[in-house]
């Protein structure tokens, strides 16, 4: 049982707090990405969760016990940097077993486990070869290999895929999701590229200057985004986010855009928003002559089975992914519908979702 719970999590350098006050849950067994831009506190919260960092405060307890301040040694993590640096002039055996051999393991152990590994990993064919002469996709096996020959509570993996080029990446990240799959051990993951994260993660935590902004299941963070900073971090083309003029009274059920009437989730009641900004996904835009929302057709951009169109309306410009079939030229005028279910709202000087269910799906503090 490799429960995560990490409990106000406090790290300073000097005056300045790379990782303010975060909580949060990582379930026995599930694969956790810590996802946000460079320097938001993906790396410094990961080393303090392997204890190669001391937190300047708050709780880590792995599987009930507080470890915070316990070394690395101690917490039984292992801690995976880069996945394909493998020891050229050894075989797969001695690659994937030299960090039992590290350890002290005796020979049999090793070869037992060694061998264990490689049939999980499928390379139990090539064991006595050396690694210079395997394929790309077999090096990366190896080097999964020796990552896991520990059965460690946990891994901590920061960027592993980050110097290879995409197609690579793309296999390997659903090479490890599927070894994950077949292990189950609880894994966390950082990256700063939405689209590992979204493929790979059973939960996503989204970090932004050193706090965690929403965490959840990648379809909570993707259908109801906490903020708008989670809103235009995730998905591609990002979230439409369309500054309205006028101000959102309490209960309403519409906002007005060019005199078009568009529904929203209701808000609750009692609350006025100043300034409020309407948030649509590019797949919930779509194009309706009988609209009195106008646009003008800025630019197309073919994508196979559809297309990204800009187009500009008064407030602003919106982006719409509709099918490619749907014939539109540059300068054309269209009217713009959005799908008013899966719609999100934000008030604008908070930046956060307004009635949003924060936190969905993983339990907060
Ligand atoms: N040892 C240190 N001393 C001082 N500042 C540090 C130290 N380590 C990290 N920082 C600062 O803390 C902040 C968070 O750093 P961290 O490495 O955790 O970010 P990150 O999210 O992993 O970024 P990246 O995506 O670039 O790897 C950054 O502003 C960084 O400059
Ligand atoms: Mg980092």
């Amino acid at each position: 049982m490799t429960e995560i719970r990490v409990q106000n999590l406090q790290k300073k350098f000097g005056e300045f707090v790379a990782v303010r006050d975060s909580s949060f849950t990582i379930p026995d067994g599930s694969f956790f990405c810590l996802l946000g831009p460079s320097g938001c506190g993906k790396t410094t919260t990961l080393r303090m969760i392997a204890g190669l960092e001391l937190p300047t405060s708050g709780s880590i307890y792995l599987g009930g016990e507080d470890v915070a301040f316990k070394r690395a040694s101690q917490r039984d993590i292992a801690f995976v940097f880069q996945l394909f640096a493998l020891y050229p002039h050894m075989n797969v055996r001695r690659n994937i077993g030299f960090p039992l051999l590290c350890q002290g393991v005796p020979a049999r152990e090793i070869r037992q486990r060694v061998e264990e590994t490689a049939k999980l990993l499928r390379i139990d064919h090539l064991l006595d070869k050396p690694v210079s002469g395997l394929a790309g996709g077999d090096r990366q096996r190896v080097a999964l290999g020796r990552a896991i020959v520990r059965r460690p509570l946990a891994f901590m993996m920061d960027e592993p895929l980050g110097t290879l080029d995409t197609e690579f990446r793309d296999l390997m990240c659903n090479e490890l999701r599927q070894l994950h799959n077949r292990i189950k051990a609880t894994t966390v993951y950082v990256t700063h590229d939405q689209l590992e994260a979204m493929s790979m993660a059973d939960y996503i935590a989204i970090m932004n200057r050193g706090s965690i902004e929403q965490m959840g299941t990648p379809e909570a963070i993707y259908n109801r985004p906490a903020s708008m900073f989670v809103a235009e971090f995730v998905g591609s083309p990002s979230m439409n986010l369309i500054h309205l003029p006028a101000s959102l009274a309490a209960g309403s059920k519409w906002v007005e855009l060019s005199g078009e009437r568009i529904g929203i989730p209701e808000t609750r009641e009692g609350l006025i928003h100043e300034n409020v900004v309407l948030g649509a996904r590019p797949e919930h835009v779509r194009f309706d002559d009988n609209s009195k929302l106008r646009a003008k057709v800025l630019a197309t951009e073919y994508l196979g089975t559809t297309q990204i169109v800009t187009v500009a309306v008064a407030e602003g410009q919106v982006k719409a992914r509709v099918p490619a079939a749907t014939k539109l030229r540059t300068g054309e005028h269209v009217g713009v519908r959005f799908a008013s279910d899966r719609l999100s709202i934000f008030d604008k000087a908070t930046g956060l979702a307004i009635r949003s269910v924060l936190h969905e799906g993983i339990a907060h503090g």
